[in-house]
């Protein structure tokens, strides 16, 4: 509620499983489920929610939660040996009660750090050792703001690879009425052409139909604009070059178990990435990768967004 003081909350979610509930003063608020480390609700201060989370979403692990903010790691979509979109968003991740310090914004007092960890099993999956951090924070302002630290771990002397991307879900009011800046004009790779690449053509990224895109070596802000709701999200981004824009579109929205038929409509993904060039770290390295998200109000004359408020604001 608007004027309470900023609190985080450990609370049962759906299905008993455990959620973190950030809430700022003004009133924005974020959950965070243990299950996946994954962020399924993010609200600015009037309440309105600001992610997709399917309806038809099971909350059933381990299969992972449909909408919010899954993690991919370490592998991005079927390419490699593990997993499509790897494990992390299938793990219950530990609240981590004493994290080492990130360089800190002092403004920032609303934030969960969650850790995951390999058991012994899941080195038969991938033979690595590894410390994940996850910091979750709202500001006073109420932006949301996930920051990722990967260590190696490993006491065999070895490295290892990784793809990674957040596969923010962000809610739309109408993907016809969307469109998104900052890749025009981008190389990018097609997942529904074998990952061929092309360049982006033309000055604006809108949806007609079915789009898997991996956009290359985008810039350090993307903006979503959605048209009818007259609101702007904006994407900043730290440590992850690439941009995946997604939605399934009809037909293989029918062909998910876990997405209702009409929900391409009212989602579209634009997933901060490491993706082309997977990290590599020796043991003893960290790997930082962050994103903060805003929403704002935007005025749309002409087609045209006020680019000074979006991309260089
Ligand atoms: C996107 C991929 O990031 O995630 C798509 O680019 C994929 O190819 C989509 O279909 C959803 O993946 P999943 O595993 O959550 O169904």
């Amino acid at each position: 509620m608007a004027g309470e003081k900023p609190s985080v909350e450990l609370c049962k979610g759906i299905n008993g499983l455990d959620k973190v509930v950030l809430r700022e003063a003004r009133g924005s608020s974020a959950e965070v489920y243990l299950f996946g480390g994954h962020v399924t609700s993010w609200k600015n201060e009037h309440g309105e929610e600001l992610l997709f989370v399917s309806s038809k979403a099971m909350f059933k692990p381990p299969k992972a939660i449909r909408g919010g903010i899954p993690i991919c790691f370490p592998q991005f979509s079927s390419h490699g040996n593990l997993e499509q979109h790897g494990f992390a968003r299938n793990k219950f991740w530990s609240i981590d009660t004493n994290p080492p310090q990130l360089p800190s914004n002092s403004l920032i007092k609303t934030f969960v750090d969650l850790i995951l960890k390999p058991t012994d099993d899941d080195f038969k999956i991938w033979p690595h050792s590894y410390e994940f951090r996850l910091r979750v924070a709202l500001t006073p302002g109420g932006d949301l703001m996930l920051t990722s630290r990967i260590r190696n771990t490993n006491s065999d002397g070895k490295p290892f690879s990784f793809t990674f991307a957040y596969h923010t879900y962000f809610l739309v009011s109408d993907i016809s009425e969307v469109r998104v800046e900052g890749l025009e004009t981008l190389d990018y790779l097609d997942n529904l052409k074998e990952r061929e690449r092309f360049t982006e053509q033309g000055d604006a990224i809108t949806f007609e139909s079915e789009v898997d895109k991996i956009y290359l070596s985008t810039p350090t802000k993307i903006a979503i604009i959605d048209h009818e709701k007259k609101r702007t999200f904006v994407l900043r981004k730290d440590g992850l070059p690439d941009a995946v824009v997604w939605n399934p579109w009809d037909r293989k929205a029918k062909a998910m178990p876990d997405f209702g038929d009409d929900d391409y409509k009212h989602m579209l993904s634009v997933e901060a990435a490491a993706i082309e060039k997977p990290i590599i770290l020796k043991p003893g390295e960290e790997w930082k990768g962050r994103i903060e998200l805003s929403a704002v109000p935007s005025s749309y004359c002409s087609g045209q967004l006020d680019p000074q408020k979006v991309l260089q604001g």
